[in-house]
């Protein structure tokens, strides 16, 4: 196994070319234009739908049957504080190599743990790097945190990822309750099944500047392994798209909104009513992209349990049974080789 370059290193060096590794074969390569939406993706405001508005929920819906996506405002984060934490993060990238480095997953060549500051480990031939570099942390369990791997520079870094760990997991269980309604479960049922032993996974991704935009991929097409994801994007440059019918989309950015997707895990419990989605990252030549995504993972020693209710004669179950931890293994192999982990639950 090899580790690859932190690839804001190389842009720092001034590539003209993305290295081979980097370049993705022409028939996956990003196209120049993109498709415009044929409707726009739905806006959900939380706090209606925290006030049980019809509307809204029925907006909620028809989102995720189109997209499997929504944006979300009326979440309560204020601009100010999501803009606090976008500049700590554009901070942290912009530390000297050597003060990231320390809180580098990859020691002697072999990647420690999913962890810390780095990218992609090479572990097929052949394998297509991602434009990207990426610090991930995991925040919840909080028992469960490696703070050695928590960078103290910027010095507001730890409190203010405390604090949107605590405020985005209100988000995500208000999200859960009215996906469980959407599924005619109590209310409370995804958000008991996404208990203490969850994981919550933060990945804040740095995508530099690309010369050759068409030539690569931030990341490549993916479905998250989440139950649901809730995404904190950059409000200067696109780069998200989703693929529907076969076709990618940008998605579009909205001030101040996160972007929910739904994850396979979703997929998996709702027997198939949910649908994980498909999307892709495209980078850009004039500007660097930041996101800070949380993944809300099950208990990663637990079964992955489809609801009883969700499976009948007319629906049987699609999925099979298999532990938490049993599917994230198999997601981190089959992401380098751009195969979906999903397909081996079939
Ligand atoms: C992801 O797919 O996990 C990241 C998406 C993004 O950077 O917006
Ligand atoms: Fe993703």
């Amino acid at each position: 196994r090899e580790v690859s370059p932190i690839v804001q290193e190389l842009v720092a060096e001034g590539v003209q070319e993305p290295p081979g590794q980097y370049v993705v074969p022409e028939q996956d390569r990003p196209a120049a234009a993109f498709s415009e939406m044929p409707e726009p993706i739905p806006v959900v405001d939380l706090s209606r739908l925290s006030a049980d508005s019809p509307d809204e929920l029925a907006k909620l819906r028809s989102a995720l049957e189109n997209w499997d996506l929504f944006l979300a405002v009326g979440h309560g984060m204020e601009p100010g504080f999501l803009a606090e934490a976008m500049k700590v993060m554009r901070e942290f990238f912009k530390l000297p190599l050597e003060e990231k480095r320390k809180y580098s997953n990859i020691v002697d060549g072999k990647k420690m743990s999913w962890d810390g500051y780095g990218n992609d480990l090479v572990v097929v031939e052949n394998q297509v790097l991602d434009w990207n570099d990426r610090l991930s942390l995991l925040v919840e369990p909080e028992s469960e945190r490696a703070y050695a791997l928590w960078p103290t520079q910027p010095p507001s870094f730890r409190d203010i990822l405390c604090e949107y760990t605590v405020r985005c997991r209100g988000v995500a269980n208000l999200i859960l309750q009215k996906l469980a309604k959407l599924l005619n479960l109590q209310e409370e049922y995804l958000t008991t099944m996404l208990g203490e032993k969850s994981l919550t996974q933060a990945t804040i991704n740095y995508y530099p500047r690309c010369p050759k935009p068409d030539h690569v991929l931030g990341l490549k097409p993916h479905t998250d392994s989440s139950l649901i994801t809730v995404n904190f994007v950059d409000v200067d440059v696109s780069g998200l798209q989703l693929q529907k019918n076969g076709i990618w989309y940008n998605v579009p950015i909205v001030a101040n909104a996160l972007v929910v997707n739904m994850g396979d895990l979703m997929e998996v419990v709702s027997n198939g009513f949910f649908k994980s989605l498909m999307h892709r990252v495209v980078t850009n030549a004039e500007k660097e992209r930041l996101s800070l995504v949380m993944f809300y993972v099950l208990d990663p020693e637990a079964e992955i349990e489809l609801v009883p209710e969700l499976v009948d004669d007319k629906r049987p179950r699609r999925y099979k049974n298999m532990k938490t931890k049993d599917y994230l293994a198999k997601f981190f192999d089959t992401y380098a080789t751009g195969k979906l982990a999903i397909d081996s639950m079939k």
